[in-house]
């Protein structure tokens, strides 16, 4: 007999038959590494297995015009703790984590040594032990994607004992980038023109024995990934809420030309989260911990991740801690 999901649970609907499962574990249970050789294609598993996550909302918003800070985060209504764990543990599998210099320019407390992800907080605590017995360095690589090299120091970062790099294009400002590699940070220059470009990008990133690489930035930084055809899997949450509004206050997960062909995605999960918050503690504790105070908000904005989804769920009051939503993970298509 089918339980309904409850606080700790969520309904896995695909594949079937549907079962309760637990929430905290869902993106940790199947590794990463071995999926392309599970598939049996050989040529796939040689390669690094790169992935991206996104939250949207039904109306296909991944982010609004905040009035309240002036920028495009991730909508208030939909980020929420669940979805953060989840995302926390998608950023624990990797080597590395690809994101925007966009996101780093707008890290609203400026770079830290504990900027981005895996959470250092006590409650993802267990992310850590799982990179550790798996044989990752404490903390994923970080690699900034940019192609005007306008960036703030990175320097706290490098001094935190992470890989820290940049991506760019040949035709990068050398003094720009001569002042980047003075920070310590390691640039890769991936592109013929200004921008860097999705395959090579993940090439370099091969060379040095990255496996798994999660992208953490938005639609210009997918768009290269999927004309390269270097994306293997899509995390996405569907939030059961409508947001609105004009095309100049949102972005949706994809920007850039139209894809010819179109890029095509099997289901290869999907799970309903029915999120009720008055038997989850989890969720409430991570959504008031993260937003009820000032200082609360602050320790979460300082383990930020590309997404936004982490700082603004975490850095806000009004984190969606009853929204209803979908997990599905969606495969490239390459037959
Ligand atoms: N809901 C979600 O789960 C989710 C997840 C991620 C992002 N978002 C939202 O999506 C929106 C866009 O995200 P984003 O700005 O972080 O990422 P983005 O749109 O992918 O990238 C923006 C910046 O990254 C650099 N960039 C991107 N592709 C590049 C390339 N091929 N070569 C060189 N530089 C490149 C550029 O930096 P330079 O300007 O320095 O050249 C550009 O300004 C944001 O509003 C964010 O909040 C939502």
């Amino acid at each position: 007999m089918q339980q309904p999901p409850d606080g700790k649970n969520v309904l896995r609907i695909f594949p079937g038959p549907p079962q309760p499962v637990p929430l905290h574990g869902l993106n940790l249970r199947e590794p990463l590494r071995p999926t392309a050789l599970a598939r049996g294609d050989q040529s796939r598993a040689a390669k690094p297995f790169v992935y991206t996550n996104f939250i949207a909302s039904l109306d296909g918003r991944v982010s609004l015009h905040d009035p309240q800070t002036s920028k495009r985060i991730v909508p208030r209504a939909i980020a929420n703790a669940r979805d953060w764990r989840l995302f926390q543990e998608l950023a624990a599998c990797a080597d590395s984590l690809i994101m925007s210099a966009r996101y780093v320019r707008d890290l609203p407390h400026g770079v830290s040594g504990t900027s981005f992800p895996v959470s250092v907080k006590p409650e993802h605590d267990d992310l850590l032990q799982w990179r550790l017995a798996h044989g990752l360095a404490p903390q994923p690589a970080i690699v900034i994607v940019t192609a005007s090299l306008e960036l703030p120091s990175l320097v706290p970062l490098v001094e935190s004992g992470r890989s820290v790099y940049v991506a760019t294009g040949n035709a990068a400002d050398p003094r720009k980038l001569a002042r980047i590699e003075a920070d310590g940070v390691r640039v890769l220059r991936v592109g013929g023109g200004a921008r860097a470009e999705g395959g090579r990008l993940i090439e370099a990133l091969a060379e040095m024995q990255h496996r798994t690489i999660a992208m953490l930035g938005g639609g210009e930084v997918l768009h290269a990934l999927i004309v390269d055809d270097v994306l293997d899997r899509l995390y996405l949450t569907l939030a059961c809420r409508m947001l609105g509004g004009l095309p100049s206050v949102f972005d949706t997960l994809l920007t850039g030309p139209v894809l010819e062909p179109a890029a095509r995605f099997r289901l290869a999960a999907l799970h309903y989260d029915a999120a009720d918050p008055a038997s989850d503690a989890d969720t409430t504790d991570a959504a008031s911990d993260a937003g009820a105070t000032d200082e609360a908000a602050d320790a979460a904005a300082s383990d930020t991740n590309a997404t936004d989804a982490a700082s603004d769920a975490g850095a806000t009051d009004d984190a969606a801690s009853d929204v209803e939503q979908l997990f599905a993970v969606l495969d490239r298509r390459r037959d």
